[in-house]
């Protein structure tokens, strides 16, 4: 499959979002592959790296999918609207305060990056009603507006034979041998606190990466190239155990303070051998060809 490798950034912030790991994925990626499926799509980094020529998208979060077609579909317009935005407290608040039902589909976009790019880092955040309800971020130039990304965006989301709200088991309607699948979820918790018990009944438990595993492999068995993202835990280790497991390191906010910062270890999954070596955080690194076929196990 041909790749456009022009520079293209997501036009969202995205807990999670994979952007400073584009290197070390990058060697550990299949050289050649059919279409590309990404069921936990977020801000997209991979996708928007890869600029794969067939794209079957899709995320649970209905606010972002939305946001992601109006893109694709409607970017002069988005633009228009976005460009209608201020950068101001007050403005903020009533715009934040709107039920994204009363809008039409634009708005409801442009009302989405313009809150991503101006709340409390970019974070994403609702209360038990749904609302989006993360404070004011007071940022000097929050870019919210940035038309060439947008267009560029755009142009790579034609490309998208599916974008769509779904649970990330839809792929397996979808994908083929030789397709490639890349899996990043909502992460196991790392922190002794953090417990799976404590997370809400709909957030993603111990119960969806147990779904997630049976996922992978039924992907591995049909011979689909798969690459997952997780935290370097044992829980995850003892999952895909018999499957590559490569380590990167991450700069990430370790707890809600942003000023406090860590490098955490994270862990990537793959079916398949690939020239990559655990030393995948060097910035020199190309994709070099020698991939072999996904295992049958
Ligand atoms: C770690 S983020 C993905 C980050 C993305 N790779 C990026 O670079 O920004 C996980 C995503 O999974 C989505 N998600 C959570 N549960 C899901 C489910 N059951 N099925 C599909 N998507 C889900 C969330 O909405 C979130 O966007």
């Amino acid at each position: 499959m041909a790749v456009n490798r022009t520079v293209l950034r997501p036009f969202v912030k995205w807990a999670g979002g994979k952007g400073q790991l584009l290197t070390a994925l990058d060697w550990l990626l299949p050289p050649r592959f059919s279409a590309y499926h990404e069921p936990f799509l977020g801000g997209g980094a991979v996708f928007f790296h890869l600029r794969p020529s067939a794209a079957y998208l899709s995320d649970q979060n209905e606010e972002l999918i939305n946001t992601y077609r109006i893109v694709r579909d409607q970017v002069e317009e988005l633009l228009i609207s976005l460009g209608k935005h201020k950068n101001e407290r007050d403005y903020y608040y009533s715009i934040r305060a709107l039920d994204p039902q009363d809008l039409d589909r634009v708005e409801r976009a442009s009302r989405f990056i313009y809150l991503n790019k101006t709340c409390y880092n970019g974070l994403y955040r609702v209360n038990k009603q749904g609302r989006f309800n993360v404070p004011f971020g007071k940022y000097k130039n929050p870019r919210y507006a940035e038309a060439d990304n947008l267009r560029a965006a755009s142009a790579a989301l034609q490309h998208a034979r599916v974008l769509e709200v779904a649970d990330f088991s839809q792929t397996l309607k979808r994908a083929g041998a030789g397709d490639f699948v890349y899996l990043d979820p909502p992460y196991v918790p790392v922190s002794e606190t953090a417990r799976f018990t404590s997370y809400t009944a709909d957030s993603f438990g111990l119960r969806d990466q147990i779904r997630l595993h049976h996922v992978f492999t039924q992907l591995d068995q049909m011979g689909c190239y798969v690459m997952l993202s997780n935290s370097d835990t044992p829980t995850i280790r003892e999952l895909y155990r018999g499957f590559r497991c490569e380590t990167v390191k991450a700069h990430r906010f370790i707890n809600s303070n942003k000023h406090r910062r860590g490098h955490i270890t994270e862990v990537v999954v793959v079916n398949y051998e690939s020239s990559g070596s655990a030393q995948c955080n060097r910035a020199d690194h190309r994709r070099q060809g020698k991939t072999h076929a996904p295992r049958s196990r």
